[in-house]
């Protein structure tokens, strides 16, 4: 995917902020501030009313009230999981860009529908993944040839909490999913964007719960995934954590002529016997990263082709996590008894 730091977004866009007064849509305001005009907020929450007058911007409690009160051109979307489909439902309806973050839907049913009003509308649905725009991810992208047909990958992220889940990510009706949705999201998207297949991958995978009571709502702490496409050699596994004994992300993809290592703020590029043979370095700034991301959504609200390669990777990315659910559900129902 090409960085377009400084690619003109359309002059005057009116953006309509949903859920900015969480983790995230904070983190977002100076930058969608940077490229757009901020008309309006939506937020329940008790703070919220005193952040959009902070900002300088009228808030709303649902969104409803914003579309009766306010004009605006493309919202981005920052809220529980839960809401992610309805939200988005509601603004393609009327005739809106949606920039959102991950996942792009929970289930293949709804990516599909999401698709398919999008398309309608003739509007776009960008979800936000800041590895496609990161410096290290995009120098394994583009050396990726370099290495030969590659053969195996194996992806670990971990977080290190030393607490439970709490908030909504600890409800399964809010969540509707655990490390894998959440955190796993990421990582079968940086895999679909570097090993295009027209199938999602078969996988078998493993759960894992550090708390009990994370057990008994049914959202993994740990996964552990083994995947491999049928119409390449390619296999490879994933394991996926909250609360490791420490904080890690590495990326090893091994070919026939060569492998590539990525962390955050170094790929390396090695032969085959681990001489390293280029690297990649990147020290900035993450907010340099979410820039780049948001200029690139927003200077393609209106492209037609990207909005549709887009689509197909977020769609295989969906696809991968909602079969994974699905074959957990078949296994505990034929556990319990209550397959035929
Ligand atoms: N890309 C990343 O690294 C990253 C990191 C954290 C979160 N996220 C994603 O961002 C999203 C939000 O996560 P978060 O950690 O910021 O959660 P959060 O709980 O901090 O914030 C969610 C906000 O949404 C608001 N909200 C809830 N329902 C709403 C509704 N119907 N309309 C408008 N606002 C509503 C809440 O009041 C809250 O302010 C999730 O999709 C999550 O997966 C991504």
């Amino acid at each position: 995917m090409p960085s377009d730091r400084g690619r003109n977004t359309r002059p005057g866009l009116r953006v309509l902020v949903v859920g900015f007064a969480g983790h995230q849509g904070k983190e977002y305001l100076p930058i969608v501030r940077e490229s757009a005009d901020i008309v309006g907020g939506v937020d329940p929450a008790p703070a919220a009313s005193s952040l959009a007058d902070e900002w300088g911007f009228p808030h709303y409690d649902v969104l409803s009230e914003a579309f009766e009160q306010v004009d605006f051109d493309a919202a981005v979307v920052t809220v529980p999981h839960s809401e992610h489909f309805p939200i988005c439902v509601e603004l393609l309806a009327h005739g809106r860009h949606v920039i959102k973050e991950k996942p792009f839907a929970v289930t293949e049913q709804e990516a599909r529908q999401l698709i398919q009003l999008a398309g309608r509308a003739d509007r776009s649905v960008f979800t936000l993944l800041q590895r496609n725009f990161h410096p290290v991810f995009r120098f394994a992208r583009e050396n990726l040839a370099r290495i030969g047909e590659p053969y195996w990958f194996s992806y670990d992220y971990h977080f290190n909490l030393a607490h439970p889940t709490t908030g909504w990510r600890a409800s399964r009706e809010q969540a509707m999913g655990g490390v894998l949705l959440d955190m796993g999201y990421h990582l079968i998207d940086v895999l679909s964007g570097m090993f295009p297949a027209p199938e999602p991958p078969r996988v078998h995978s493993a759960f894992g719960h550090q708390y009990q009571e994370m057990r008994d709502r049914r959202l993994e702490d740990l996964v552990s995934l083994m995947c491999s496409y049928p119409s390449t050699r390619l296999a490879g596994s994933l394991r996926i954590s909250r609360h490791n004994h420490e904080k890690i992300e590495h990326l090893c993809v091994l070919g026939a002529e060569g492998a590539l290592n990525v962390a955050p703020g170094i790929a390396t590029l090695h032969s085959i016997g681990g001489l390293p043979l280029e690297r990649c370095t990147w020290e900035g700034p993450k907010i340099d990263v979410l820039r780049s991301m948001f200029a690139h959504h927003l200077g393609h609200l209106d492209d037609r082709q990207y909005r549709q390669d887009h689509f197909r990777c977020q769609l295989t990315a969906v696809r991968t996590i909602d079969g994974i659910y699905r074959d957990r559900l078949r296994e505990q129902d034929r556990l319990a008894g209550r397959c035929a």
